[in-house]
């Protein structure tokens, strides 16, 4: 494997937000937009990603809430991306190759960390220090790599719109799987907490994370993508 300076490393991207936003459109259009532009890239998601983190991704979202605790949950997010990380994003950046991800830690931040539910809130401190050791690879020359990400778009947009526009994908989805049934069936309530969460873990870090309204047409929320992302070509 080729050792490739700080500089030749792959950007690691995420795409993060509530229901309904289209991030999941929006990172296959920027995919395609990569391509275009000749740039080696993998797109991949959270939970799962991995062979055995997508165990771990079905293990979570066709459980039952009263099954497993919030800490419980929080410990199989980890799990399955520690693995993830390891096995498929550091090695894709360490050989120059971009990473597109739908979800990452940012959303066990917000999910978990700030839960909308304050009872199932697992402790922010502990879970930054998990994540350090969970993003810490060890290469063969014993140097640490931390798979942190460049940046990461959270599609923002108003609750009511999102729901309304992720029950028709859903509807409209062959493949639906039972996450719909684990998270995407809460509250108003719940999604508008979610929002309220990635708003305010926004503004707290602001200098790798950017805000898209996601309310526009699909052409116009690419514009602020792309807007985005060309800051990292230059
Ligand atoms: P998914 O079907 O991938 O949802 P979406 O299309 O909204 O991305 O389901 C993933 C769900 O898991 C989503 O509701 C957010 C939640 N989640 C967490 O609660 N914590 C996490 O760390 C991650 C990665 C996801």
């Amino acid at each position: 494997m080729p050792n490739l300076d700080a500089k030749s490393r792959g950007k690691f991207i995420t795409f993060e937000g509530g229901e309904g936003g289209g991030k999941s459109s929006q990172l296959k259009r920027l995919s395609a937009y990569l391509t275009e532009k000749g740039i080696d890239h993998i797109v991949t998601r959270e939970p799962g990603g991995s062979d055995f983190a997508e165990k771990i991704r079905d293990l979570i979202l066709s459980s039952d809430k009263d099954e497993i605790d919030p800490l419980t949950e929080y410990l199989l997010f980890s799990a399955a991306r520690r693995h993830h990380v390891k096995s498929i994003i550091e090695p894709a950046l360490f050989t120059g190759k971009w990473v597109l991800s739908d979800r990452f830690y940012d959303s066990s931040v917000v999910y978990q960390g700030l839960s909308p539910e304050p009872i199932n809130q697992v402790d922010l401190g502990y879970m930054a220090a998990t994540y350090d050791r969970v993003i810490s690879v060890k290469r063969e020359d014993g140097s640490i790599n931390k798979v942190a990400p460049d940046m990461t778009l959270i599609f923002d947009i108003d609750v009511r719109v999102g729901l309304t526009r992720a029950k028709k994908v859903t509807a409209e989805s062959t493949n639906n799987n039972s996450a719909s049934d684990h998270f995407e069936s809460k509250s108003v309530i719940f999604h508008q907490k979610v929002r309220d969460g990635f708003l305010e873990h926004y503004q707290n870090n602001k200098d790798r994370c950017r805000l898209i309204d996601a309310s526009l047409d699909l052409d116009a929320v690419f514009s602020q993508v792309q807007k985005n992302i060309e800051v990292i070509f230059s």
